[in-house]
């Protein structure tokens, strides 16, 4: 089991009457990324804060890298960094204050306290600001100062807890560029999600929470694949020449096509090429002009609606 950094068996969480988790396995091989999908109230944070020590499980084991976070905290607390610790951010600090005080509490001397900040803040793209209070950040900005004091005591394995929720496209872009860094130099981390392409972006694996179980677990292909494979989409100028098109292809996919306005598709399992060939030279034969024809893959946002029943972000505030 040497290969793997962070394993959860058998956890359950109770809050008084509420279950937040019942019943949690999962592992996380060294140097991967695992992402935490799932709707509100799921259990994502509480697993999180079950595996940063923060929390006590009410039955079942965890380990990080070895060490039982329960028995063996100190050493887990030694060896992850976690964001989403607001509060180890002080406002009336600067960026870089901030940074040398972490430092400082991880017992680093203050010279090597003082280069790591220094370091960070290059990396994070805040040396310009390094030397204002973070009370004056913007939002984006304050995420890369929280993520680079996660990362002062420079962790094995880091919990990122919605990483980018609540950030602009181009922040949320720059930031996963920083997460793939660090996984380029080895770090492994788990990370939690309402965004579905951050987990497609990201993620070696994931894993689906609902209502405090594990639903599904895959790569981001294989979760897809469970939904049922490729679909064969294109679109038509009029609705006699969709009429046309679906009896020309007719035999091609899996059940009959299906017509919604004046867009094709057939669910064509695994066979996407082939079937795509199958399909032009079809309507070729049968002279229906077509546009935007395309295999499209079931999206993210497919497989958790067929998961689960819901769409991810419905109940997001
Ligand atoms: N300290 C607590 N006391 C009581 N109930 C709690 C506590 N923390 C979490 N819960 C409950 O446990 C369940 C799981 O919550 P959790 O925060 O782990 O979900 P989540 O998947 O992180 O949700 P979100 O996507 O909203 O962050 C919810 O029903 C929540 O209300
Ligand atoms: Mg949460």
């Amino acid at each position: 089991m040497s290969d793997v950094a962070v394993v959860l068996e058998g956890i359950t969480k109770s809050f008084g009457d509420v279950e937040a988790l019942r019943g949690v396995d999962l592992t996380v091989p060294r140097g991967s990324v695992l992402g935490v999908l799932g709707p509100n109230g799921a259990g994502k944070t509480t697993a999180v804060r079950i595996l940063a020590t923060l929390l006590r499980p009410t039955s079942g084991t965890a380990y990080v890298e070895g060490h039982d976070v329960v028995r063996d905290a100190a050493a887990v607390r030694r060896l992850i960094g976690l964001t989403g610790q607001a509060t180890a951010l002080v406002d009336e600090l600067t960026g870089r204050e901030n940074l040398v005080m972490v430092g400082r509490l991880h017992h680093l001397p203050k010279t090597e306290a003082e280069s790591r900040a220094a370091a960070l803040l290059e990396q994070f793209d805040l040396v310009d600001a390094a030397d204002r209070t973070a009370k004056t950040y913007s939002g984006g900005m304050r995420r890369r100062l929280d993520l680079a004091a996660s990362l002062v005591g420079q962790p094995k394995v880091l919990f990122l807890d919605e990483p980018t929720t609540g950030l602009d496209p181009r922040s949320r872009i720059a930031m996963w560029d920083v997460i793939r860094d660090l996984v380029r130099e080895g770090t492994t981390l788990l990370l939690t999600t309402q965004y579905l392409d951050e987990a497609d972006e990201l993620a070696d694996n994931i894993v689906v929470f609902d209502r405090g179980k594990v639903i599904a677990e895959g790569t981001s292909d294989a979760l897809k694949d469970r939904v049922g494979g490729d679909v064969v989409a294109f679109s038509v100028a009029s609705a006699a020449a969709a009429t046309q098109a679906v009896d020309a292809v007719a035999n091609v996919g899996d059940g009959a096509p299906v017509v919604s306005g004046l867009d094709v598709s057939v669910a064509v399992g695994s066979r996407g090429s082939e079937a795509l060939l199958d399909v032009v030279r079809r309507l070729d034969a049968a002279k229906v002009t077509v546009t935007g024809l395309g295999i499209r893959r079931p999206s993210l946002d497919d497989v958790f609606l067929a998961l689960t029943g819901h769409v991810a972000e419905e109940e997001s505030a």
